[in-house]
């Protein structure tokens, strides 16, 4: 008999998906099979139709202005980019701010511009035992030519959720565009773009919105669309006689032809999160928090990072062992109990920096998405408990 396997690594993506998203990408591939805006017949049209839904109900999750800014990516990475690169003109001198829990969809696209000469970035710091920003620190170093301040909202190392409607009006009444990193918060906590004052919002469709790899979007505050670049240009299917990209949305940002097998997958992920409701979601996520906590809260040897109450975090945990070394301790997790997680930096150098686990290996992470139980995770720190007393040197 093949070991169970217990899948705690949905922050990297999620898994399982509600059955509805498999059977969508099916009937897509089996009964459509087009590309939307290539073709007046029927299967093109309800391609096209397919799409639009999925925007519609992207605008409803998030409240958003128009499902028409909602922009679809390859993954966060790639909203990401368009959104902090498309803010900078090149021609001049800008500042940008980001933060040290930043992931490094964040930090490469800012180093990069640095290392072309076409920006500074200031990288404000984190409280290194809850990860949270300071937001007086946001606003000190926000500068005249500052274009653009970007912020991770739910960090994939500590699970911290940062004040983001607070960072949001000193965004807002600085007048510089608030980019939102949402690759651990979408799907996972409640986000009211128009509430918490965020002009542009990257997610990938592949973690806690339930899609499949390859869907993500990018979501551009209406007014802001003009303001923004184009990173790539191509054919839309829309006035196709003009060789100038179409400036209205959503063509403006999305050139070649759409991921629709992987969109049709993304909607019925969404349409299942509206279903079930974000609050409830949120409330179950919490729920295991909670059940995490209190298992690994008599643990010798065992350091959890990041927030250690239910209070501004969500279900991401990383975590040491004495005596193991992050690595190790995933592998033993794996073949000895079945449980999947990561170990290692996780995209995010100068969090672990802040942490202090940077030269050490980083972390070992758990994460969790709405088909972990509070046995699961009742499970995994009993596997904790049983590896921590058992303590091997590290290697
Ligand atoms: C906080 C954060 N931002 C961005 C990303 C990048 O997401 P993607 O792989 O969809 O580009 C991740 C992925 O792990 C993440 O955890």
């Amino acid at each position: 008999m093949s070991p169970r396997r217990l899948y705690l690594d949905n922050a990297a993506t999620s898994f399982p998906k509600p059955p509805g998203v498999t059977e969508a990408m099916v009937r897509y591939a089996t009964e459509l099979g087009a590309s939307a805006g290539r073709g007046a017949y029927r299967e093109a049209v309800e391609t096209g139709s397919l799409i639009t839904e999925c925007r519609r109900r992207l605008n409803r999750l998030f409240n958003g202005q128009n499902p028409d800014h909602f922009i679809f990516t390859l993954n966060c990475s790639d909203g990401l980019n368009l959104a902090i690169k498309g803010l900078i003109d090149p021609r001049e001198q800008s500042h940008a701010i980001c933060t040290q829990i930043d992931h490094n969809s964040i930090l490469r696209p800012l180093r990069a511009m640095e290392e072309y000469g076409w920006i500074e970035t200031t990288r404000a710091p984190i409280d290194p035992g809850t990860g949270l920003v300071y937001p007086d620190d946001i606003r000190r170093a926000i500068r005249p030519d500052t274009r653009l301040i970007a912020l991770t909202h739910a960090s994939n190392v500590t699970g911290t959720l940062q004040p983001i409607r607070e960072i949001g009006r000193i965004a807002r009444e600085a007048g510089v565009p608030l980019v939102v990193d949402a690759a651990q918060s979408a799907g996972h906590v409640p986000i009211d773009l128009q509430a918490d004052g965020i002009d542009l919002l990257a997610a990938p469709g592949h973690k806690a919105l339930l899609g499949p790899l390859g869907t993500g979007f990018l979501y551009i505050r209406a007014g802001l669309e003009t303001q923004l670049r184009p990173l790539k240009e191509g054919g839309t299917g829309s006035i196709s006689e003009q060789d100038r990209q179409p400036d209205f949305m959503p063509d403006r940002f999305e050139p070649g032809s759409h991921n629709a097998i992987g969109i049709a997958g993304l909607s019925e992920g969404v349409r299942w999160i509206l279903q079930q409701g974000i609050e409830k979601l949120a409330a179950h996520d919490l729920d295991l928090v909670r059940t995490f906590l209190d298992g690994i809260s008599d643990i010798e040897g065992l350091t959890c990072y990041g927030p250690q109450g239910v209070k501004n975090r969500v279900g991401v945990f990383s975590i040491r062992i004495d005596g193991y070394a992050p690595h190790e301790l995933s592998a033993i997790l794996a073949s000895s109990y079945g449980i999947l997680t990561r170990s290692g930096i996780h995209c995010a150098p100068l969090a672990h920096e802040a942490i202090g686990t940077a030269s050490t290996g980083g972390t070992t992470r758990f994460s969790f998405g709405p088909f972990v139980t509070k046995q699961d995770v009742k499970f995994a720190t009993d596997a904790l408990a049983q590896i921590a007393s058992t303590r091997a040197p590290v290697a």
